[in-house]
């Protein structure tokens, strides 16, 4: 018999991305009753989900083998405590649907027994008795034959225990929270904005309401809930995390750069490396107990503490992980924070503030395919919404360009090539032209034709002679101005 599945347990089962089925859904391969998807037609386009028809323990065994199982072992576990809840309201569930079961069962042979009884006063006389307790004989029968065990079903409960799936409200976002994360990290990982300070339980802009399901606390927070917070189930996100296998939250979330506040946070370089002759991975790290909530493709404010010298950079990395902040910082003539650290004056451990963040740059919601097209150091912020959108999971298929205007230009070749090889719904392609403009028009040329047909969102960043004729040839090949997003890097 059918179960059904959120699209998103659906994803975790089959091992694809959400985006990948969603794309399925839009197609028509996948039918979606009240946002949930049949196991029934999952099993048919995905077969390789199904086992032969063998014993439990020889099915347990097959599992091993599968991709499912792999992922699975994978996983970091949560804590035994978490396990533990999650078993126990598992146990309770079984053991209530038992109970059920045992009452039906124990009803059904009453009927029998009486319908025997009516049967047998009623002789030749009246033939209906005798055919009802044919029927309900018949109906026993097909009931009580043991089934096949449903793969899925087994895949999904055991995902219940090692994840949990959480539920925010009103957005009706969705995520996992995995191994030993907070509410608060598990939604950051999954491409998540929500409000948030510190991230250790002290400033309480991290509250969430529980809406259904239980959590439990993961460390002690200075915090201090009121007693009517605590009594209509407010929690700290950072300081808990998922207890049922199933959660609700009520919570906002930021919805554009206006609700994301500018900070200002003292780093420490970790590390400063070429990555080609003008360009420089700057990587900095916040306190533990400061991190910096940004959104993707922002831009931060550089300086030096001793030195009034600053720089505007785009980030480099993914606001899934708050505390590591990279950098591409290309050499410019009138760069003196730039010259500085090219001079090598700049060292790991030395302090740099950072302030922002800056610019609307940002990925909009939606699930529509992602193209993105970067000019040199342009990358930075390309590469920010590609992690960033590869956590959403919710892009169907992703495809970048990357314009080189020196030889030097792709510094992270390698990167795109590993995106590439890890991932189905990736593909990249690399052009250099001297010229900006000129190499934004055969980038518009190098593009798949369909790119412009289907309904593609486009992120462009880098020099401005680079973004505008780009921009332009992409409404000249009928891609509406509104699905073309431009970053201009000076
Ligand atoms: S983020 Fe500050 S208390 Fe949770």
């Amino acid at each position: 018999m059918a179960r059904w599945l959120t699209v998103w347990r659906a994803a975790q089962i089959v091992g694809v991305p959400r985006g990948v089925l969603q794309q399925r859904v839009r197609s028509g391969e996948l039918e979606l009753a009240d946002g949930l998807v049949s196991t029934d037609t999952l099993l048919r386009l995905y077969p390789q989900c199904r086992l032969e028809e063998s014993g439990l323990l020889e099915r347990v065994t097959q599992i091993r083998e599968e991709a499912f199982g792999r992922r699975l072992r994978e996983r970091i576990l949560p804590s035994q405590e978490v396990l533990a809840q999650r078993l126990l309201r598992q146990s309770q569930e079984l053991l209530d649907v038992q109970r059920h079961l045992q009452r039906y069962h124990a009803l059904v042979i009453d009927l029998r027994e009486r319908l025997r009884a009516s049967a047998a006063e009623a002789g030749a006389s009246d033939v209906r008795p005798a055919e009802l307790l044919r029927r309900l004989n018949d109906g026993l029968a097909r009931a009580l034959a043991t089934e096949p065990v449903d793969m899925l079903d087994v895949m999904d409960d055991m995902l219940k225990v090692v994840s949990a799936q959480v539920t925010l409200r009103p957005s009706g976002h969705q995520f996992t929270v995995e191994g030993r994360d907070t509410l608060l990290q598990a939604a950051v990982r999954a491409g998540l904005n929500l409000n948030y300070g510190c991230g250790n339980g002290s400033c309480g802009l991290c509250k969430v309401r529980v809406i259904a399901g239980d959590v439990t606390r993961t460390m002690p927070s200075d915090y201090p809930l009121s007693e009517n917070e605590k009594a209509q189930g407010y929690v700290l996100a950072c300081a808990h995390t998922a207890a049922s296998s199933e959660l609700t939250l009520e919570t906002l979330e930021a919805e554009s750069a206006e609700d994301i506040p500018l900070q200002t946070v003292v780093t420490s370089v970790r590390a400063v490396r070429p990555l080609a002759p003008d360009t420089l991975a700057l990587h900095l790290q916040t306190p533990r107990s400061q991190r910096l909530r940004f959104l993707a493709g922002q831009s931060l404010a550089l300086a030096f503490a001793d030195d009034d010298a600053s720089t505007l950079q785009p980030i480099a990395s993914c606001p899934c992980d708050d505390r590591n902040l990279h950098f591409f910082v290309p050499r410019r003539a009138d760069d003196a924070f730039a010259a500085r650290l090219f001079g090598g004056g700049v060292k790991p451990g030395d302090t740099v503030t950072v302030h922002g963040p800056h610019g609307r740059f940002v990925l909009a919601e939606g699930t529509q395919p992602l193209v993105f097209a970067a000019c040199d150091t342009g990358f930075a912020p390309i590469k920010s919404l590609i992690e960033h959108a590869l956590s959403l999971e919710a892009a169907p298929s992703l495809a970048l360009y990357w314009l080189a205007t020196r030889p030097d230009g792709h510094f992270l070749e390698n990167q795109c090539r590993a995106w590439s090889e890890a991932l189905d719904p990736f593909e990249y392609t690399l052009l250099a032209d001297d010229d900006a403009g000129a190499g934004a028009t055969r980038m518009a040329a190098a593009m798949r034709a369909d790119l412009f047909d289907i309904d593609c969102a486009f992120y462009v960043a880098g020099p401005a002679a680079f973004v505008r004729t780009l921009r332009a040839e992409l409404v000249a090949a009928g891609v509406p101005v509104a699905r073309i997003s431009g970053e201009e890097l000076s």
